[in-house]
C-alpha cells in the first residue's frame, strides 16, 4: 500500500486506452468542510470505473466536479483533452446535456410522465424532434428489457424497473460518460443486480465510459477498475 504521508498524490489511471476524463489536483470545500483534498484521476474511453468509499468521504462531490455540476476550488478537469472546469454555468449545463448522462439513487423520474416520455426528455432538451425522440426512447427501453413498461407511469413500476428507466434516460443521448451515484442504493439485492447488469451491458455494447459510485462491493465485479475515496483523497487499490 502507498504511504499516506506521500506529498505527491498518485495519479489513478487505467492501464491502457485513450483518456476521456482527466482530473488533476482537485480541491473543493464547503465552508470549513474540505470535501476534496487533492484528487488526480484518469478514466479511459469505454472504461467502467467503480468509486467506492465510506459515507461522507467525498464521492458525490468528486462526481459533481468531474461532471461539471460544480466547479473545483483548485485543480482542473478535462473531457477529451478540453478543460471543462473553467466553463461558465450555461456552457457546463449544455455539456451535461450533450456529453453526460446521470443516474441517481432515487431515479428522479417525473411522476406524471410515462416511462417513454421520461426517456424522451433529454432528447427534447437537446433539440431532437418529438417523433424521433419517441422512437429512440422506445429502442432504448427495449434494449433494457422494458418494452412492455414503456407506457406505464413511474408509480406503476417496481423500484428496479424505475431505475432501469432512469438508466435508459441517461443512455438515450449516447453520452460520452455516464455518471451514476449509488444507482442501486434504494433497491433489494436482486433488483440491484439486474440494474447493474443492464447498465454495464448497455455501456459495454455502446463503449460508453461509466463512473459509478457504490457502497456495494459486488459492483466492483461489474467494473474494470475500482478506486477508493477516503477523506477527500483517492487511496487503496486501483485494481
Ligand atoms: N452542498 C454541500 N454543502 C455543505 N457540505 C457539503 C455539501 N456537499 C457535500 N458536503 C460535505 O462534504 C463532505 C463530502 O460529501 P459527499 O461528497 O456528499 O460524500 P459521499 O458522497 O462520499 O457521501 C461531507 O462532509 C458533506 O457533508
Ligand atoms: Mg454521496
Amino acid at each position: 500500500m502507498r504511504a499516506e504521508a506521500s506529498t505527491v498524490a498518485p495519479v489513478h489511471r487505467p492501464e491502457t486506452g485513450e483518456i476521456v476524463l482527466r482530473a488533476q489536483g482537485l480541491h473543493r470545500s464547503f465552508g470549513l468542510t474540505r470535501a476534496l483534498r487533492g484528487i488526480d484521476l484518469e478514466v479511459a474511453a469505454g472504461e467502467i470505473l467503480a468509486v467506492m468509499g465510506p459515507s461522507g468521504s467525498g464521492k458525490s462531490t468528486l462526481l459533481h466536479v468531474l461532471a461539471g455540476v460544480i466547479r473545483p476550488d483548485q485543480g482542473q478537469v478535462e473531457l477529451d483533452g478540453r478543460r471543462i472546469d473553467d466553463l461558465g454555468e450555461a456552457a457546463r449545463a449544455r455539456l451535461r446535456l450533450t456529453e453526460f448522462g446521470f443516474v441517481f439513487q432515487f431515479g428522479q423520474l417525473l411522476p406524471d410522465l410515462s416511462a417513454r416520455d421520461n426517456v424522451t426528455i433529454p432528447l427534447l432538451l437537446a433539440g431532437v424532434r418529438r417523433g424521433n425522440a419517441l422512437v429512440r426512447a422506445d429502442e432504448t427501453l427495449a434494449e433494457l428489457g422494458l418494452a412492455d413498461h414503456a407506457r406505464k407511469l413511474p408509480a406503476q413500476l417496481s423500484g428496479g424497473q424505475a431505475q432501469r428507466v432512469a438508466v435508459a434516460r441517461a443512455l438515450v443521448t449516447e453520452p460520452r460518460v455516464l455518471f451514476a451515484d449509488e444507482p442501486t442504493g434504494s433497491l433489494d439485492s436482486l433488483a440491484a443486480e439486474k440494474v447493474l447488469l443492464s447498465l454495464t451491458e448497455r455501456a459495454r455494447q455502446r463503449r460508453t465510459t461509466v463512473v459509478i459510485i457504490t457502497h456495494d462491493p459486488r459492483t466492483a465485479a461489474y467494473a474494470d477498475r475500482e478506486v477508493v475515496v477516503r477523506d477527500g483523497r483517492l487511496s487503496g487499490a486501483t485494481v
